[in-house]
């Protein structure tokens, strides 16, 4: 399985992993979203085919330069489930985000979906307490001087 994140001229590459998604991706729309590089789309292949995403779009903040990463769906195709798909989508997404200087990844999620609090936590997101919505990942350890 591999890991790629999709960018401006990959459109047809997302309407191919149609069947990922809640709702069909637009040429248009899925046009802007890649042409804004604050977004990004990664998508698993098995081969040829895309079988898993994650997509987030970097945040700025007001106390530090640092940016933060809201992580705002992520999907893997029924049959691919539970062969580590997610969890090699959220490492490539954080990896990413650490060399790129970010502060934090952060998603929200229902309590109440097992398969994505255990990945996220499984993946080393935190929360302040057991029934928070919001999971966090820390990317840097805060003794570098500010930015
Ligand atoms: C959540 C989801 C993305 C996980 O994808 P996945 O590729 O199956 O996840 P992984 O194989 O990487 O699993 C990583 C870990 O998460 C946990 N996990 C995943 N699915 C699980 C399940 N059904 N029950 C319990 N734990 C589960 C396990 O700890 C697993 O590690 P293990 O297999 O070694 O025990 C997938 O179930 C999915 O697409 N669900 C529907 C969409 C969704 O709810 N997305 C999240 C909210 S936007």
């Amino acid at each position: 399985m591999r890991v790629r994140r999709l960018l401006s001229g990959d459109e047809l590459a997302v309407l191919h992993a149609a069947h990922l998604f809640d709702e069909p991706p637009g040429l248009a729309a899925v046009r802007a979203y890649l042409s804004d590089d604050r977004n990004v789309l990664l998508l698993a292949f098995e081969g040829s085919e895309a079988v898993g995403f994650v997509r987030g779009t970097e945040l700025l903040q007001l106390a530090s330069r640092r940016r933060q990463m809201f992580v705002y769906e992520i999907g893997v195709d029924k049959p691919f489930r539970r062969r580590g798909v997610a969890t090699a989508l959220i490492k490539a997404l954080l990896q990413d985000c650490r060399e790129r200087g970010f502060e934090e990844a952060f998603v929200f999620t229902d309590p109440a979906n097992v398969p994505a609090v255990e990945l996220y936590r499984s993946t080393g997101a935190l929360t302040e307490t057991p029934a928070d919505r919001m999971f966090v990942y820390p990317l840097h350890s805060g003794l570098e001087p500010p930015v």
